[in-house]
């Protein structure tokens, strides 16, 4: 009896036993990576497994970085299914981030989605190593040898400019909602620059390319539903529309990227003289064949750099222009001043070009001043290859780190009064442009925007060119003026406003 009871009791103990053990190793597996370190604090209570994901889904990217900055300071982190994600905000911290601690953290990861799509090591928006090299280096070089001599980035962003504002005058100051002209007229001007062609603003064929490029952009799966992609893609009635995303994406490759390549290569068979990106990339690859260099050019990237640079290179630039003139709709007193400002130095009787930008320091004040306000590129993420510290705390390998960069431009402690939108902050007494290091709309650091000063001229030119003709008046005659408030998603824009655009010469 005795030695049935010993036997039962050690076979409970064993079994007590294996089962501790074998919850203690399923729990130790739970445990998320970053334990062992001293990681910024959470803003929140994370969920069991879930941690802070179902905190941020629930809603806007940026509404709840500003919430849970103000919980938990400058740096913070976040537990997305087990994936640290750190966010960084403030110009020093952010600083530090890109430009110190760049050989710890120094690239764009491809994200799920990318792996999606067949694109985790093409093009330049989130590649890395040598590929990402060679990738932005050509982009430099074409862009750089575009802005040279005849300008032909100029040239291009000028004619498409013409069209624009012929447009705007045919609705003879009847309100309207300029979001798709402007973004018509830049993707006209991208596709003049990448593919030697620009499109009629109504020509259905163009409308249908630009609505794929819009819907792949704007429906990018945000940072949370990212981790989950995998799942969420063979889920019943694309529930989360990925499929849809995808479709978007292989539309504008099938009907855009694939028949303007071939037909810049025919071309350039053919021997004939052209400009665009595409041709200047094609002649890159046949050097580097010639040369018999192991490249990293070569069709694939080719196609997808043109994908990123249609999101990257076309929405960022008409959303500040839609931003910039929705701000001046406020600021009635500001239009009259940039009015001013060219009448005297450019007059009414010809072009403003890009050799007065020295000469109108208040309008490019102005358009300092609606990259601030707006932050169209709002938040970007880099992948921590090696641990770091940073205040104190261990950001850990395998982290994504998010730069903050609408708080940069929102900060009360460089600004003083952020929220109020004032060109003047940005000249000295005199009247001259005065430098701010604090303003980063296009980054810092080695991944910094290379179509910065593709961009600049394409605002400089465009907004000169509505500020000369146009006043720009509200919708109603009572004065109500559209809401400021921004829609993030991958570029921060303003919510949809009508606006009534008066010829100077009528009024
Ligand atoms: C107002 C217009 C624009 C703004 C505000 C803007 C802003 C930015 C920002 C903040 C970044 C990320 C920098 C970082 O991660 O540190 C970026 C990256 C990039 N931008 Fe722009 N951008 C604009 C226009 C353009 C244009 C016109 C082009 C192309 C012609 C372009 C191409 C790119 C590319 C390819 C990258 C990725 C660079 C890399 O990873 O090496 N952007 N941009």
């Amino acid at each position: 009896m005795i030695g049935f009871v010993d036997a039962t009791a050690v076979t409970w103990a064993l079994l007590a036993a294996a089962i501790g053990t074998l919850g203690y190793w399923a729990w130790s597996k739970l445990q998320p990576k970053y334990r062992k370190y001293n990681i910024p604090p959470f803003p929140i209570k994370r969920t069991f497994l879930l941690g802070h994901l179902p905190a941020w889904v629930k809603s806007d990217d940026l509404d709840n970085i500003k919430k849970f900055r103000e919980k938990a300071g400058d740096i913070f982190s976040l537990d997305l299914a087990g994936n640290l994600v750190v966010v960084v905000s403030g110009y020093d911290a952010v600083k530090e981030v890109v430009v110190n601690r760049w050989v710890e953290a120094p690239d764009r990861s491809a994200l799920p989605a990318d792996y999606a799509i067949g694109e985790s090591d093409l093009g330049i928006l989130n590649v890395k190593g040598e590929s990402w090299k060679k990738e932005r280096g050509t982009m430099l070089a074409i862009l750089r040898s575009f802005g040279r001599g005849e300008n032909v980035l100029e040239e291009k962003i000028k004619e498409e400019c013409d069209i624009s504002m012929e447009e705007i005058a045919k609705f003879k100051g009847q309100p309207v909602d300029a979001r798709h002209l402007f973004n018509a007229a830049i993707s006209s001007v991208f596709c003049s620059v990448m593919v030697g062609k620009r499109f009629d603003h109504n020509d259905p064929h163009f409308g249908k390319i630009i609505e794929h490029f819009k819907y792949s952009l704007h429906n990018t799966p945000g940072f949370a539903l990212n981790f989950i992609i995998d799942i969420a893609k063979h889920l019943p009635f694309d529930l989360f529309g990925f499929r849809a995303w995808m479709d978007s994406i292989f539309y504008t490759r099938t009907h855009f990227s694939v028949p303007y390549i071939n037909e810049a290569k025919s071309r350039f068979a053919k021997g004939e003289a052209s400009t665009s990106y595409v041709v200047s990339y094609l002649e890159k690859m046949r050097q580097e064949v010639a040369k018999k260099s192991r490249s990293a050019l070569n069709e694939e990237n080719l196609h997808a750099t043109i994908r990123t640079l249609f999101g990257a290179g076309t929405d960022t630039v008409s959303t500040a222009i839609y931003w910039c003139v929705l701000l001046c709709l406020h600021h009635p007193e500001i239009q009259d001043k940039v009015c001013k400002e060219i009448s005297e130095r450019v007059g009414q009787n010809r072009p403003v070009t890009i050799h007065d930008r020295p000469s109108l320091p208040y309008l490019e004040a102005v358009i300092r001043e609606t990259q601030r306000y707006a932050s169209v590129v709002s938040i970007v993420g880099r992948e921590v290859k090696n641990n770091f510290k940073l205040n104190n705390y261990t950001i850990p390998a395998d982290s994504l780190v998010l730069l903050n960069f609408h708080s940069v431009h929102h900060d009360a402690k460089t600004w003083g009064d952020p929220e109020k939108f004032r060109p003047e902050r940005f000249l000295d007494a005199k009247g001259n442009l005065i430098h701010q290091e604090e303003l980063v709309p296009f980054g810092l650091g080695r991944r910094m925007c290379p179509g910065e000063n593709f961009a600049k001229m394409e605002l400089f030119i465009f907004m000169s060119s509505l500020f000369q003709r146009f006043r720009f008046e509200p919708e109603n005659s009572s004065g109500e003026l559209p809401s400021l408030r921004g829609c993030f998603s991958i570029v921060l824009s303003p919510e949809s406003y009508k606006v009534r655009f008066i010829e100077r010469s009528f009024l």
